[in-house]
């Protein structure tokens, strides 16, 4: 087992790191260690006591002014232990008990992973099993409960927590913040990579040096957002992709999340992460628990790297369920920027033609096929086909395009209603729209109250009857506008608090009940492009539209922010038009597709407007990614260079798991009148294996992993803007 407890030390140990904490003897939880592998020795000795001025003594510290929790490092502070950092609990137990304090209960383990009631988790396989640790903690004085799990993938250096709250007294209990999890360090001198953006412009990587007071992240959109992503990392201030001490925390939520950081007067470093507590109330009843979401946090003790491996890995293995994870996902041709709204089946199967002439595998019918929606004012709530413009039912076009050796894909929008449909005239208050009030419109639409039965009755009823009506076996589930007032006509004004959490769990309800019945069906994630690329959302979805943003060089920022803590087969990724539809670049139809080959690969642009040689270069594309898209999907990545850095060229990486065979992919971002020389380091090779490679599909030549890893290879000078280049290798027969 990778538990080992004694005398009340707890430690975790997965093949290169240890997670310890110790119950003192006052009860408190101590978080004692947390880093590379080591033994069990009780860590605690590292814990320094002093009398520190201004900083409170528990009660049970009785004499003792050394002890104060104001600097004790814990597992999980609460709010009104006389602790003033940041804190993961603030809960008010009524009568005037505003603040609770918690104490070591009970603890069992076992074998396997523990699972959490409507909400995405990791799980255990038969190939790689998992251990849980469970911890209970119970105020000193009520009967309330705190349930700490554990679980240990032991493979993949992560380790995974998630908080429960149970009430077990005879009144209400009132939660005003629930974090998932904290992690105290005995210094400072950390620095927090974290990815900010924003619509068309997602997880742009950004390294900060911690300093002393709070440094925060947090989403209060509803979903995990755009413009913040819940994976960060604290990485040790020298530590680079190869390199150095990096721990990631990954919340398996999609709703809003809030992040804090902290280093306190001590110069100790705190990271607390959990759902976003700004507004948020939860009333928990006797009887009642409530569950915190899970945080996987990773360990890396050799840079940033092999911090993403462990993440990449381990989703692979343990969080994404689909039925595809280990198929080759189809390359599919999507008609949003061909057509947008301006469709009709003619246009669609032109487009369906050309993809299949290009040996494409399926068509995916964006939006706009359903009730009145010829332009974004109206129509969502109306799942019912346009069957005029579509000139027959969905199952005849599906099957037309079935006929022609394609799978059919189909665009959903199901949280949402536009004023202007059939829906909200019938249910006006299945919108979270405050009564009396005017609602804050998104994309002139509303968003439907995901905490009601009804409507998520109604949104699977919907569902359903299309997805029997035709074969179809891909849905984009999108969500295009943040939650402003979230607020539900059936809860008192009291419990207004839950809502947006409400919301998460009905959508989270819905997407099991749709994968339960259709267990083959491929979800892509979507939010007006990756406005909720989230751990949360891969248990559901294998992978995620990354960004509305098309254009292959922003994309180059966008994909290598999203490649830290996400599997590189989860970001889906589209050749699509020049001029560019967001930006206006023009850039190579090559570089298009070595760009979208970085993930779940695709076309968004109407195929039947291709010149000859760009249907070429599609065959091609589409032939390298068939060929190698085990590389693609399941190989180590590694980002060879950071586009923050090095304005010139962005490299990355796919090396098979047996170091066998590699692709490096080079995107040039920059030109020079009399260019220098430009080399780069292949990574993850077998030194002594001999390779041949192709530069571009031509032969060029043979060298040892150990030259390609220490001296590397020489690129091609670049013959035109943003020109590219795909270098292939091969272990020699
Ligand atoms: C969002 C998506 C796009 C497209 C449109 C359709 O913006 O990100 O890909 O599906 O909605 O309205």
């Amino acid at each position: 087992m990778a538990i080992i407890i004694e005398d009340s030390v707890f430690t975790l140990q997965t093949k290169n790191s240890t997670y310890q904490m110790k119950a003192d003897d006052k009860g408190i939880l101590l978080h004692t260690y947390y880093g590379k592998r080591t033994d069990a020795t009780d860590y605690s000795y590292l814990v320094s006591m002093a009398d520190r001025g201004f900083s409170g003594n528990i009660y049970e510290a009785r004499e003792d002014r050394t002890y104060s929790l104001d600097f004790l490092p814990q597992e999980f502070p609460v709010c009104g232990s006389g602790d003033y950092r940041v804190n993961c609990l603030h809960a008010d137990l009524g009568e005037g008990v505003n603040d609770c304090l918690m104490f070591f209960d009970s603890y069992r383990t076992y074998h396997g992973k523990y699972a959490l009631e409507g909400l995405p988790a990791m799980f255990s396989t038969e190939e790689e099993a998992v251990d849980t640790l469970e911890i209970v903690l119970k105020d000193n004085q009520e009967a309330f409960y705190l349930h700490l799990l554990y679980g240990v993938f032991e493979e993949h250096d992560i380790i995974t927590r998630a908080a429960v709250i149970e009430n077990r007294t005879d009144r209400e209990i009132r939660l005003h913040k629930v974090l998932s999890g904290c992690l105290d360090m005995d210094h400072d001198g950390m620095d927090l990579i974290h990815f900010y953006g924003k619509h068309a412009g997602e997880r742009q990587m950004e390294r900060v040096s911690l300093f002393h007071g709070i440094t925060e992240l947090r989403s209060t959109r509803g979903t995990s957002s755009h413009q913040h992503n819940p994976f960060v990392i604290l990485a040790d201030q020298k530590a680079s992709e190869d390199m150095g001490e990096c721990f990631g925390f990954s919340l398996l939520y999609s709703g809003g999340f809030h992040m804090q950081a902290e280093v306190d007067q001590f110069h100790q470093t705190r990271l607390v992460m959990g759902i976003d507590d700004c507004d948020f109330t939860w009333s928990l009843l006797p009887g009642e628990t409530f569950v915190a979401p899970e945080l996987a946090m990773g360990y890396s003790g050799e840079g940033l790297a092999k911090l993403s491996h462990c993440y990449h890995d381990s989703f692979h293995g343990h969080l994404i369920r689909s039925f595809w994870k280990e198929k080759r996902r189809p390359i599919l041709v999507n008609n949003w920027e061909a057509t947008y709204f301006d469709f009709n089946a003619d246009k669609l199967l032109q487009i369906a033609r050309e993809a299949a002439d290009l040996e494409l595998d399926m068509l995916v019918l964006d939006d706009g096929w359903f009730g009145k929606r010829d332009n974004d004012d109206a129509g969502l709530g109306d799942w019912f086909v346009n069957e005029k413009k579509l000139g027959g039912t969905i199952q005849e076009l599906a099957d037309k395009v079935n006929g022609m050796g394609l799978m059919f894909g189909l665009w959903f929008e199901p949280e949402m209603i536009s004023e202007d449909s059939d829906l909200y005239r019938q249910h006006p208050d299945w919108a979270m729209v405050v009564p009396g009030r005017n609602p804050i419109r998104g994309r002139a639409q509303l968003v439907l109250d995901m905490g009601r039965e009804e409507v998520l009755s109604y949104i699977k009823e919907r569902l359903f009857a299309i997805l029997d009506a035709a074969n179809i076996q891909y849905i984009k589930w999108d969500m295009n506008r943040s939650v402003a007032a979230a607020y539900s006509a059936l809860l008192p004004r009291e419990r207004q608090g839950e809502q947006r959490h409400r919301y998460v769990l009905g959508l989270y309800h819905v997407l099991e009940a749709l994968l339960e019945r259709y267990p083959n069906l491929l979800l892509e994630g979507c939010s007006g492009g990756g406005g909720r690329f989230d751990a949360g959302m891969l248990y559901y979805a294998p992978q995620i539209w990354c960004s509305d943003n098309t254009d292959a060089v922003e994309r180059l920022h966008i994909q290598y922010g999203t490649s830290f803590g996400y599997p590189m087969s989860s970001v889906a990724a589209h050749v699509s038009v020049c001029p560019n539809h967001q930006n206006g670049r023009v850039t190579p139809f090559k570089t298009r597709g070595v760009c979208a080959m970085q993930g779940a690969f695709g076309y968004e642009l109407d195929l039947s407007k291709l010149s000859e040689e760009e249907k070429a270069e599609a065959k091609e594309q589409v032939r390298t990614f068939k060929k190698h898209y085990k590389l693609f999907q399941f190989g180590d990545y590694y980002r060879l260079t950071s586009p923050l850095l090095n304005r010139d060229f962005t490299a990355w990486e796919y090396v098979d798991k047996t170091g066998k065979e590699a692709i490096l992919s080079v995107v040039y971002t920059d030109l020079h009148g009399n260019p220098a020389a430009n080399t780069v380091k292949f990574r993850g090779l077998c030194p002594q294996v001999i390779y041949q490679m192709w530069r571009d599909k031509e032969p060029a030549g043979e060298y040892t992993g150990a030259a390609l890893m220490n001296g590397g290879v020489l690129l091609p000078v670049p013959v035109e803007n943003y020109d590219s280049c795909q270098i292939y290798i091969r272990q020699k027969e």
